[in-house]
């Protein structure tokens, strides 16, 4: 009898909570257009997010090794001509380049049959939260209150509550953002699903590995005012030959991670160099007017339902449609 009136309070509780839980609609992409404006100002016929960046194009050319794995277009082993996009995350153009932030890394593939292939990574092996509504939140949880200033106080909070946001930031404070573009391994972040020439659906994740290798800011560097070289360093760099990444899938076991992009597979799985993307110049306007919308896949690739990875496409649209209508 005295666990029936328990129920009866709980439930009359959370009746008298239902106007409020409907307050709190799931994430809409539209929300994060606005949460990056108020994080970053309003700056217009410019990207909301990643707005700093620099183009680049070359190719990429399947190994051997892809060719023979997989059934995907783009492991097709012809090379493939690639527009690419390096950039820091945020709506201010002016963000400094050795921000204790993220750098991200899109490229579109154009295949012979006129179709594309888009990815955009980031140096960082985790994203900020596991779904849109918790990187949604953490977003308003960063914008300046009244004074012009975070509040501190409630943004701890906000991570607290929310420990998926944890990962990136313990990740951030103990590696230094990279000298270069060109020194940074970048990662896809998401679960894809790419058909293997047994006709089956292989659940992958994969990275980008830069054949110059990993190379980070000094400290020095890092406490410099002059936050503007990531661009020069580059256009610099390929003054003496291209700049090539490795191209290497990761294998999922059923107990990896699909949907949740803060979850880490293990670094012990199988994985495949599956070719080799190459950068010949840097600084054109080949990459202004794209949009890397990361579920624009082609033929043998598979996204998968990680809602993250799903709220990027209508995300990047409203942006896309704005920058290029000079909103
Ligand atoms: C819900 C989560 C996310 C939202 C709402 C979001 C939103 C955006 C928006 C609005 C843009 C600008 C698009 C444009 O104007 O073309 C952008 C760019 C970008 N985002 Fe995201 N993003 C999310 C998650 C991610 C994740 C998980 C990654 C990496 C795995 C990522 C990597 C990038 C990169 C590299 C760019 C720059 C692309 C370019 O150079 O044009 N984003 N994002």
């Amino acid at each position: 009898m005295r666990k029936h009136s328990v129920f009866l309070l709980a439930a009359s509780v959370s009746i008298a909570a239902l106007p409020l839980a409907a307050d709190t609609k799931p994430a809409q992409p539209n929300d994060f257009i606005e949460a990056f404006a108020k994080l970053s100002g309003d700056h217009k016929g410019m990207r909301k997010n990643h707005a700093k960046g620099v183009c680049a194009v070359g190719d990429f050319t399947a190994s051997q090794e892809g060719v023979d794995h997989f059934d995907a277009d783009v492991f097709s082993g012809k090379t493939l001509p690639v527009v690419y996009r390096f950039s820091l995350p945020g709506g201010n153009p002016m963000i400094p380049d050795n921000a204790r932030a993220p750098r991200g890394f899109a490229a579109q593939f154009s295949l012979p049959n006129g179709s594309k292939h888009n990815i955009a990574t980031l140096n960082v092996p985790v994203f900020a939260a596991k779904d849109p509504d918790t990187f949604l939140g953490l977003l308003q949880a960063s914008a300046p209150a009244t004074d012009g200033k975070p509040d501190m106080a409630k943004l701890a909070a906000f991570k607290t509550a929310h420990p998926d946001t944890k990962p990136l930031e313990q990740w951030l404070g103990s590696h230094q953002p990279p000298y270069s573009y060109a020194t940074a391994e970048y990662f896809g972040i998401h679960t894809f699903y790419i058909r293997g020439k047994n006709g089956e659906q292989t659940k992958v994740r994969f990275q980008l590995k830069p054949q110059d290798g990993i190379k980070g800011l000094t400290d020095a560097e890092l406490a410099d005012k002059n936050g503007d070289f990531l661009s020069q360093r580059l256009t610099e760099r390929l003054q003496q030959g291209p700049v090539s990444f490795d191209w290497v899938v990761s294998f999922g076991q059923p107990e990896d991670s699909v949907n949740d992009p803060t979850q880490q597979w293990p670094d012990n799985r199988e994985t495949l160099t599956v070719g080799t993307l190459r950068l010949t110049s840097s600084g054109d306007d080949s990459c202004t007017k794209l949009n890397f919308d990361p579920n624009v896949l082609s033929l043998g690739f598979t996204a998968s339902d990680d809602p993250v990875l799903r709220m990027r496409s209508p995300a990047y649209a409203i942006s896309f449609g704005k920058r290029l209508s000079g909103q």
